[in-house]
């Protein structure tokens, strides 16, 4: 049997630590795992990341890299998301050619799909309608990645054995994630301001929107285990469940949430007291968005982590990081 060497890029960020923490719970030895922080490999470098692969000779790769922001980062800053992102993908997915990594798994996100896309979102709505405005340079790179993938697939599938794959999620939270006051996600917003008004005795938090629209969210870990589950297939059987122009699986919890169900799980699970007011005067944004993940359950996977237990470890990593 092969011995591989895998490389997770972005591997201190909340879904690359999560996929390592995967594979070492799945028996790969630490000393199979090759890593980098951003400080000694900069992947928008396409000469410091061919040197990098010609060095190290890994034989997967996982690329978990990304510059990643809520919609405030992304309206104020669209070079950086559309030109980072190319850039380490690009350099990422031709440098692993050029070394022989037969398997690749790119990770994109649900903002791939039409703003008005039909819901849940299955696969096959890719690129069959406009995008978000606030976050298209972000989801045009990430349409771009799984494109190179196709592409390196059909060029030199049967030349050179590559098999380069690629897994959309949905919403993610939990430990190492972003909770930034003003640059974050939904529930890692939430966890700060319900925390911070439960320590100042606040008898109100104030939420944007109704509390209507419907959200799905996906535990990190199981997005880690989606992840190694699906490169683990069989080349056969992803072939068969996927097409070679449409060949990205979409990873997500199966269920979604209210904003106010979410935002009361929160409450309850930090230890908040107070109210919950609702904003009405500010907007709803897509009053649903969820993942249809019937490809992926089909082919042998379904998230485990419930959002009530997914919840209580995400306010443990908070708090341990304060
Ligand atoms: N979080 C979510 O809800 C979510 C949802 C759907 C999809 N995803 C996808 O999952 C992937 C990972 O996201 P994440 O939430 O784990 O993001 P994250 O926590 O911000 O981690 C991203 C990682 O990429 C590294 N990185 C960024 N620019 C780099 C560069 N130029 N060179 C080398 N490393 C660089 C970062 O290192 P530094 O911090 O040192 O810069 C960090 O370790 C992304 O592709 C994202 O689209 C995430």
């Amino acid at each position: 049997m092969n011995i591989e060497k895998i490389y997770v890029a972005g591997h201190r960020g909340m879904v690359g630590s999560a996929i390592v923490r995967e594979l070492l719970a799945q028996g790969v030895k630490e000393s199979q795992i090759v890593t980098r922080i951003h400080a000694e490999l900069d992947l928008t470098n396409q000469f410091e990341v061919q040197k990098f692969f010609a060095q190290e000779k890994p034989t997967q790769v996982y690329l978990a890299a990304a510059k990643v922001g809520g919609i405030h980062a992304n309206n104020t800053y669209p070079a950086d998301f559309i030109y980072q992102n190319l850039m380490m993908q690009a350099n990422v997915i031709e440098a692993a050619f050029q070394n022989r990594v037969k398997k690749l798994m790119f990770l994109g996100s649900s903002c791939i799909y039409p703003r008005l896309a039909a819901q849940p979102m299955r696969e096959d709505a890719l690129l069959t309608g406009t995008l978000e405005p606030t976050n298209e340079p972000y989801a045009i790179a990430k349409i771009a990645g799984i494109k190179l993938c196709e592409s390196y697939n059909r060029q030199y599938g049967a030349s050179h054995c590559v098999d380069y794959r690629s897994v959309m999620p949905t919403n993610l939270y939990g430990p190492g994630d972003n909770y930034h006051p003003a640059n974050s996600h939904v529930i890692p917003a939430l966890i700060r301001r319900f925390h911070e008004a439960k320590l100042a005795n606040a008898s109100s938090v104030p939420i944007w929107g109704t509390g209507t629209p419907r959200r799905e969210f996906l535990y990190v870990d199981d997005m880690a285990a989606a992840s190694v589950h699906v490169m683990q297939l069989s080349k056969t059987i992803y072939d068969q469940h996927t097409t070679p122009m449409q060949s990205h699986i979409n990873v997500g919890s199966g269920s979604d949430v209210t904003i106010a169900e979410v935002a009361q799980t929160i409450a309850q699970t930090v230890g908040y007291k107070g109210q919950i007011e609702f904003d009405m005067s500010k907007p709803d944004g897509a009053p649903r968005k969820w993942m249809d993940s019937s490809r992926l359950n089909a082919l042998g996977w379904q998230a485990k982590v419930e959002l009530k237990q997914g919840l209580a470890a995400a306010y443990l990593d908070f708090v341990n990081k304060l």
